[in-house]
């Protein structure tokens, strides 16, 4: 299969975890007899050093031209100054998905069976299993509704709209993954107070009721959710929320799997086509130490491999083979070992090897 895959390796930490993806995946190519085209394109706080602009036009075509992205991370201190429409988030991150069309955001979190102890909770807790989905809508909502400040600098305003049309996609996708996984999907919003949130539990519960019957359907206010989260968090399968909830609940998701360094996203908008990248930052406080955890961008690759080339035996592989160097003992320093970035990821090739020699 031959296939272009545009690389933003971005700022902070970005450059090196996505080295290390981009290692993973020409050992997949190598190894499954496949010809993929990396096409490396400047983004974020780097390329506004470069050229002015956190998202280059020519970033964006690459991006377009290509069959899925890999992203490493944007932004850090030395950007934050900048006018916020310029500053690597909106510019690079929100740009491009809104402009890519990727409404779909999906947000694996599961607890390693050798990474029990990494999480905070309780090992009863964790003993019940945590493995879920948050599908985020990310192309709506409060992200992309005017934001407005009032001229005498007093007051401001953040709309958040949401239209039908917007609800029933992103809803589709939350049944679709929760029929191929435990059959449930609990729709987080806040519809004791907003109206937004009203329109999402009627339009979920239609596009439930008419497509998706026998998945189990729940709403929960997200305040619950959050509380939920850390008290019994084998109760989620697969989480439905807006854009907002989502960033939110992603983040305490990752927390409760032992390390914000582990999770993936996927970023989707039906037809195929993805942009694939960890849920952490750039992490500036690290940048260039070299004990950044590649994994999460690692398992990004995966879901690239799965989502957007239809590769799902090469998936698998790529994630058995993140098991067995976790297994084998490969920790990087949030997970509470020495490994290095580049040690990590040269873990993860051996395993994949090692998993090949055994079929
Ligand atoms: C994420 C990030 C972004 C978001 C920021 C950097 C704009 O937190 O992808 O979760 O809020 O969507
Ligand atoms: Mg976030």
């Amino acid at each position: 299969m031959k296939k272009t895959i545009a690389v933003l390796a971005g700022d902070g930490i970005g450059p090196e975890i996505v080295a290390e993806a981009v290692k993973v995946l020409k050992a997949v190519a190598a190894a499954y007899g496949h010809d993929f085209i990396f096409d490396e394109q400047p983004v974020g706080g780097a390329a506004y050093d470069a050229v002015g602009d956190c998202l280059p036009d020519a970033t964006l075509a690459a991006c377009r031209a290509a069959d899925a992205v890999l992203l490493g991370a944007v932004g850090g201190p030395k950007w934050d100054a900048l006018p916020p429409a310029q500053r690597p988030e909106r510019r690079a991150l929100l740009t491009l998905r809104k402009e890519l069309g990727l409404f779909a955001n999906l947000r694996p979190a599961k607890v390693w069976p050798c990474l029990k102890d990494a999480s905070p909770l309780r090992r009863e807790i964790v003993d019940a299993g945590v493995d879920l989905l948050v599908v985020r809508e990310l192309t709506g909502g409060l992200y992309f509704g005017a934001h407005r400040r009032a001229a005498d600098g007093r007051s401001a305003v953040d709309e958040l709209p949401y239209a039908v049309d917007e609800i029933e996609r992103i809803a589709r996708v939350a049944f679709a993954a929760a029929a191929a996984r435990r059959g449930r999907v609990t729709c987080v919003d806040k519809a004791n107070v907003l109206a937004t949130s009203r329109l999402w539990r009627e339009t979920v519960q239609r596009v439930h009721d008419a497509e998706h019957p026998a998945v189990a359907l729940d709403f929960l206010y997200v305040d619950n959710a959050a509380m939920q989260l850390v008290r019994a968090p084998g109760r989620f399968d697969v989480i439905l929320t807006d854009n907002l909830f989502g960033d939110i609940l992603s983040d305490e998701a990752s927390q409760i799997t032992g390390s914000i360094g582990m999770l993936p996203s996927a970023s989707l908008r039906g037809d195929g086509f993805g942009l694939y990248e960890p849920i952490h930052g750039s992490a500036p406080d690290i940048a260039g130490t070299g004990v950044a955890n590649p994994l999460a961008t690692i398992l990004s690759a995966a879901l690239l491999l799965r989502h957007s080339f239809g590769l799902a035996a090469e998936a698998d592989a790529v994630e058995a083979a993140v098991g067995a160097a976790l297994d084998a003992g490969a920790r990087t320093a949030d997970l509470g070992g020495r490994l290095g970035c580049a040690a990590a990821g040269a873990a993860v090739c051996a395993a994949l090897h090692a998993g090949r020699r055994e079929i």
